[in-house]
C-alpha cells in the first residue's frame, strides 16, 4: 500500500537529522529512510551542477527504497536541486526554503528578517527570494556562517570558541534591528542555544525543519498518503561514509540512540 510506504530523506551528511527529530515528533506513525551523503559533504562549497547531480542520485536511492515522499533536508540542496528533482521525479518532494520562509514572515513583526546559512544557499539567496515573492516589503539580511558546519559536528555546542566565531558572524546582523532569524542550515540547530544568547533574546529564531515537517504532514494529508498505523514508525539509516565519530554525532543530531547505520558505497549510488 502507497500509504504504508516510508518517507525519504536526504541530506548532505548528519545535519538532516534535525530535520529527521522533528518529523518523528510531527509524524511519529510515519517510517523514515534516511540518506546522508558523508562521503560528499559539504554540498555548501560545491557548484550548482554538482549539487544538482548529488540531489538526484540521492533521490533515486531513496526511491529504489520504496519511498512515497522525498524531503531534501538540506538547505543548500533545496536552495539548488529542487526545481530540478521536481521535474526528474513524480514523487511529493519537499525543501527547507519555503517552508522556513512562510514561517519567519508568519513570525516577523517589524518586517526584519536575518538569514544565515552555508556560503552557496547565501549567495544563491535562496530565502530573500523566497521571502520577498511572498511579501516583496520585508527587508532580509543574509550572512553565510560557513563554520558553525564544523562547530556542530564537533559537538562544540556551548564552546567558548562557537561564541567567539557567532560573535563574529553575527554582528552585522545584531545592528540592523531584526526580530527574526532564520536557521537556513540544518546544522544551525544544534548551536541553537549559541546563536540566541549571541543574536539577542528579542530575536525569534525559525527552524526550518520545523516548518518542513508541518509542510509534510499537510502534503501527505492533502494527498491521501498518510500512514493508518497505528504505531510508532521506524527508521532506517544509510550514509556513504562512516566516520569514526559518526554514532555519537549522529545521536546529538537526532536527540536518540541509532541502532544501525548502513553504509552505501557512491559508486553504487544510482547514476544521474
Ligand atoms: N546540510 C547543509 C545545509 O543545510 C550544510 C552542510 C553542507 O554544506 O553540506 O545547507
Amino acid at each position: 500500500m502507497e500509504k504504508e510506504k516510508p518517507i525519504g530523506v536526504f541530506d548532505s551528511g548528519i545535519g538532516g537529522l534535525t530535520v529527521v527529530k522533528r518529523l518523528m515528533s510531527v509524524l511519529p506513525k510515519e517510517s523514515i529512510v534516511y540518506f546522508g551523503d558523508t562521503a560528499r559533504v559539504p554540498y555548501g562549497s560545491k557548484s550548482n551542477e554538482t549539487v544538482i547531480e548529488y540531489s538526484i542520485q540521492n533521490t533515486k536511492f531513496l526511491l529504489q527504497k520504496g519511498v512515497k515522499a522525498v524531503v531534501v533536508a538540506c538547505n543548500t540542496a533545496s536552495s539548488i536541486a529542487l526545481n530540478e528533482l521536481r521535474k526528474n521525479f513524480d514523487v511529493p518532494i519537499i525543501g527547507m526554503i519555503v517552508p522556513g520562509a512562510q514561517m519567519a514572515i508568519d513570525e516577523t513583526r517589524n518586517n526584519k528578517i536575518g538569514v544565515i546559512g552555508t556560503r552557496a544557499t547565501i549567495s544563491n539567496k535562496a530565502y530573500s527570494k523566497a521571502i520577498k515573492e511572498i511579501n516583496s516589503e520585508i527587508e532580509v539580511f543574509e550572512k553565510a556562517c560557513p563554520l558553525f558546519v564544523p562547530l556542530a559536528e564537533e559537538g562544540w555546542t556551548h564552546h567558548k570558541a562557537t561564541y567567539e566565531i557567532a560573535e563574529e558572524y553575527l554582528k552585522e546582523l545584531r545592528e540592523k534591528s531584526i526580530d527574526t532569524l532564520v536557521l537556513g542550515c540544518t546544522h544551525y540547530p544544534i548551536l541553537a542555544d549559541v546563536i540566541q544568547d549571541v543574536i539577542g533574546k528579542n530575536v525569534k529564531l525559525i527552524d526550518s525543519g520545523i516548518a518542513s515537517s508541518e509542510v509534510v504532514r499537510s502534503e501527505l494529508h492533502r494527498i491521501g498518503l498518510e500512514t493508518n498505523s497505528a504505531i510508532p514508525g521506524n527508521a532506517s539509516f544509510y550514509v556513504s561514509d562512516l566516520p569514526t565519530t559518526f554514532k555519537e554525532v549522529a545521536e546529538l543530531f537526532l536527540g536518540k540512540q541509532i541502532n544501525e547505520v548502513i553504509k552505501v558505497d557512491v559508486s553504487e549510488l544510482p547514476k544521474h
